[in-house]
């Protein structure tokens, strides 16, 4: 069956007590519009159609390039009305699947459960048990089990509070009855709004089917009002990705300290030490130790590589045995062969450095290729900016470069020359000869220390 799916996105999250909209508050450094959006497309829908209103330009703006319909809700109406706007969109043909920009935890297989139900009911509810069901929607079932309808926990009498099952907000409808529905809705409760709750009702007193599925798992429903659910959320998302590594086999120092944000690929025996953070797509070899404290964005390490403490990384590959860090700041568009190293206080970007090659102390490379077994004193800086154009330096295989050097790029390093500490390189050094370009040392004959003058 042909799926649309709408999503509930117009709200205004006033509980958040931000100026950023609801929907582009960020889990696991991604809107929560974006999360839902992926279950969308993990259960191939033919048209997600985006309920927005609050923060519209704003909203689209960060979806700029994702295909969705957006369909404007200029006054928040209620969660019917809200669904009645995407409806003309909707083929009557369609199963439909109504989800909530706020609730992006939802597993895509509870998601499938829930529209299976609709082969045989055209309406199907995902409810869950609650200790403390204040403030949700009440499943009020006849005595056979038989779902009746939903009440607002405003609308509920005290019988009605009672009951624990609630409605997460998720449903499935078959297109053609939803839309019959909801033409019928009426806002007459205490809010004044057209409830997307009201269907069930409907659809009872048409003696049809409704379909529940009551989800096992609070946390997958848990709906994200404020900041102190966006920190739960954050904690839920942390554990699964933590729990998902576990069983791939990664060793995790502390299975709370870890946070993944974008996907993380591990070989086997890979540990992970506290309080590192993954970014974007990073891929980590067999045998790859990540050291307290480090940040990888878009990463590739191959096996036995080791990340010390506090290393911060973004757009690197690297190839087998490495050492990076501690402390240290690579920029995007780094590529360490074999056995590289990487030190303390060592930044680097855009560059290539070679197998086997150091880079051990206090040392800024920038747009340098760095041919094998190189060995890069302390304190040595390619000059790389004129202020205008960024230029290159090139330094052949088995170069010594020693401390504080300077090179001032364009400069090319011949295989196996030696700098002398201290240079400042403007011209190409050629191959196997040791260059020095500092002032020589000079002793001054005669000279005397001054002395203080004393004032009378
Ligand atoms: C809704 C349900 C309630 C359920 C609860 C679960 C109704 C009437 N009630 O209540 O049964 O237990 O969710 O969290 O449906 N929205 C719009 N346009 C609107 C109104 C809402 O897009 O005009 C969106 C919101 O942005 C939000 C979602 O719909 O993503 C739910 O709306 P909300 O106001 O939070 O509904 P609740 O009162 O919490
Ligand atoms: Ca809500």
């Amino acid at each position: 069956m042909a799926l649309s799916i709408v999503v509930l996105a117009a709200g205004q999250g006033t509980r958040m007590k931000s100026d950023l909209p609801k929907v582009l508050q960020p889990l696991a450094g991604r809107p929560l519009l974006a999360h839902v959006l992926e279950r969308c497309q993990e259960l191939h829908a033919d048209a997600v159609h985006v309920v927005y209103g609050h923060g519209a330009e704003r909203v689209r703006q960060v979806f700029d390039d994702s295909q969705v319909n957006w369909v404007l809700q200029e006054e928040q109406l209620g969660t019917g009305h809200a669904v009645l706007q995407a409806i003309p969109h909707i083929p009557q043909d369609h199963d439909v699947l109504v989800l909530c920009a706020d609730v992006p935890l939802i597993r895509t297989a509870t998601l499938k459960d829930l529209l299976g139900r609709l082969e045989k009911a055209p309406l199907a509810l995902l409810t869950v048990e609650m200790a403390d069901p204040a403030g949700y929607g009440r499943i009020i079932r006849a005595e056979d089990g038989a779902v009746e309808a939903i009440v607002e926990h405003r609308d509920a009498n005290e019988y009605q509070r009672r009951v624990r099952e609630i409605n997460t907000g998720l449903l499935a409808a078959r297109a053609e009855h939803l839309r019959a529905w909801l033409g019928d809705l009426k806002a007459d409760n205490q809010q004044r709004e057209y409830y997307l709750t009201d269907i069930v009702a409907m659809a009872v007193a048409e003696k049809l089917a409704v379909a529940a599925v009551a989800s096992d798992d609070e946390d997958e429903v848990l709906g994200i009002n404020d900041k102190l659910h966006l920190a739960r959320a954050e904690a839920i998302y942390r554990r699964r990705q933590a729990e998902q590594l576990m069983r791939a086999g990664v060793t995790l120092a502390d299975p709370a300290r870890v946070d993944v944000r974008g996907t993380l690929e591990c070989g086997r025996d890979v540990f992970i030490d506290v309080n590192a953070v993954f970014e974007g797509r990073v891929v980590l070899g067999d045998r790859v130790k990540i050291g307290p404290n480090a940040w990888l964005k878009d990463v590739e390490l191959g096996d036995d590589c080791e990340v010390l403490s506090n290393v911060v990384m973004e757009q690197l590959r690297a190839g087998r045995a490495c050492t990076l860090g501690p402390f240290a700041r690579l920029r995007p568009g780094v590529e360490l062969d074999d056995q590289a190293k990487v030190g303390n206080f060592v930044e680097i970007k855009k560059s290539r450095i070679g197998k086997g090659s150091k880079v051990n102390h206090l040392t800024y490379v920038g747009d340098a290729r760095v041919g094998e077994h190189v060995n890069v004193g302390a304190g040595t800086v390619t000059c790389n900016y004129d202020g205008v154009n960024k230029h290159e330096t090139v330094i052949g295989d088995g170069v010594f470069v020693g401390s504080g050097v300077l090179l001032v790029a364009p400069v090319e390093i011949g295989a196996g020359a030696v700098l002398g500490a201290g240079s400042v390189i403007t011209k190409s050094a050629p191959a196997d000869k040791l260059t020095v370009a500092r002032a020589r040392q000079v002793v001054i004959p005669g000279w005397k220390r001054p002395e203080k003058k004393t004032v009378k």
